[in-house]
C-alpha cells in the first residue's frame, strides 16, 4: 500500500473573529483541512461565508478588526499562527505562501507601468539577481509577452491584468499560492484560460494551489480536493471526484444542483433557497438547519465530523453510517 503523503500545510481548529462594534463576528469558526505537496484544494461557498478571511489568515494579512483567536496552521512543523511577525514576514509571506487577493487586478497602480510595479516588489524583497531578466521570466511564466512590462494597467485586458497579479504573487517563488476568486468578473473563455494557467503552474513549478471561489463549476476543473464552506465552517471535504459525484452534505447537494448544466434542456437555474445565519449570533448546532430539507431535532446539536472515504462531512444524516 502506498504510504500517505505528509501534509504540506495542516490547519486545525482555526477560529478567526472580527471584533466589531456590533459584536464578535465569527468569520472562520473551527476549520480543519490539510493540503498535500503539489495538490490543489478548492474552497467553495456562498458570499460572506468566510473564504477570503480564511485565505488572508494563512497569509496573516487579516483586515482590522480581525484576529486569529484559536487553532493552528502548521507548515513544516511550525505553527504559522504563533510565529513571531518578523520571522513570518521575512521567511513565509510571499516567499513560501503567496496570495492573489480578491479583486487585486482592479487595484494595480494606474500611474506606474507593469514593469515598474514588478520591480518595486523585487526591491522590497531585496532581490539580488538580474531584475530585468526576472521580470521578463515572470511575465513569460504567466503567458504574457515581456513587452507588457512597458504598459500601464489601463492598456491591458482583464485576463492580462489577472495574469499580472498572479506573476506578482509568484515573484518570490512561493510553494503555495492562494488565489481568491481569480476568475470572477472575467468572461467564460478567459476564466478557463486562467484556470489552465494555474494548472500549468502546478505542473511546471510544483506549486500547491488553494483556489477560493463561489463557483463549484470552476473548482471542479482544477481541484484535487474540495472543501465546502458554510457560515464560517467547512461542512464537507474530500477528493474533488467524491465531493462532486457523491455530495453528502445537503448544502453541497444544493450547490451542485445550482450549477447550470450545459447539456441540460433545463433552462431554470436553481438557487439555494434561504439565507445563511448571522455570524455574530450563529445558531447552536448545524448552521444549515434553517435551509436544510432534511433538518431533524438532533441537528440543533453541533454535528461532529463523520469520516468519508476521502475526507469528512459534518451532518447528522451520516451518524449511523460512520459508526459501522
Ligand atoms: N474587515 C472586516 N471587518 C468586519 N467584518 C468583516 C471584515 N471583513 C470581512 N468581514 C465579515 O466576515 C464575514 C466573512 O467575510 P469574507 O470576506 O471572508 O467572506 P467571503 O466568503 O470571502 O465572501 P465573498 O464571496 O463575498 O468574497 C462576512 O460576514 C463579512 O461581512
Ligand atoms: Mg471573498
Amino acid at each position: 500500500m502506498q504510504e500517505k503523503a505528509s501534509p504540506k500545510l495542516a490547519v486545525s481548529g482555526l477560529k478567526v473573529y472580527y471584533f466589531t462594534d456590533g459584536g464578535t463576528l465569527r468569520a472562520v469558526d473551527g476549520v480543519n483541512f490539510q493540503i498535500l505537496g503539489n495538490e490543489s484544494l478548492g474552497i467553495v461557498g456562498e458570499s460572506a461565508c468566510g473564504k477570503s478571511t480564511l485565505g488572508a489568515s494563512l497569509m496573516r494579512s487579516l483586515q482590522f478588526p480581525g484576529r486569529i483567536v484559536e487553532g493552528s496552521m502548521v507548515l513544516d512543523n511550525r505553527d504559522l499562527s504563533k510565529m513571531p511577525s518578523k520571522e513570518f514576514d521575512g521567511s513565509v509571506r510571499w516567499k513560501r505562501i503567496a496570495m492573489v487577493f480578491q479583486g487585486a487586478m482592479n487595484v494595480l497602480d494606474p500611474v506606474y507601468t507593469i514593469g515598474s510595479q514588478l520591480r518595486e516588489i523585487l526591491h522590497e524583497h531585496e532581490f539580488q539577481g538580474d531584475i530585468a531578466r526576472k521580470i521578463s521570466e515572470s511575465l513569460k511564466s504567466v503567458g504574457l509577452d515581456d513587452s507588457v512590462a512597458k504598459r500601464y494597467p489601463h492598456e491591458l485586458s482583464g485576463g492580462m491584468k489577472q495574469r499580472v497579479v498572479i506573476a506578482m504573487a509568484l515573484l518570490m517563488d512561493p510553494e503555495l499560492l492562494i488565489a481568491d476568486e481569480p476568475t470572477t468578473a472575467l468572461d467564460v473563455l478567459v476564466q478557463s484560460q486562467i484556470i489552465d494557467l494555474l494548472k500549468k503552474l502546478r505542473q511546471e513549478k510544483g506549486i500547491s494551489v488553494i483556489l477560493i471561489t463561489h463557483d463549484l463549476a470552476i473548482v471542479s476543473q482544477i481541484a484535487d480536493s474540495i472543501a465546502i464552506m458554510y457560515a464560517g465552517q467547512l461542512v464537507e471535504m474530500g477528493s474533488a471526484q467524491e465531493v462532486y459525484r457523491d455530495p453528502k452534505h445537503p448544502y453541497t447537494q444544493a450547490l451542485i444542483a445550482a450549477v447550470p448544466k450545459l447539456r441540460s434542456s433545463e433552462k431554470e437555474i436553481h438557487f439555494v433557497a434561504g439565507r445563511p445565519p448571522s455570524l455574530i449570533n450563529p445558531p447552536e448546532g448545524c448552521r444549515f438547519y434553517d435551509r436544510c430539507p432534511h433538518a431533524m431535532d438532533i441537528c440543533r446539536k453541533n454535528p461532529p465530523a463523520f469520516e468519508r472515504k476521502t475526507g469528512y462531512v459534518h451532518c447528522w444524516l451520516y451518524e449511523k453510517k460512520s459508526e459501522t
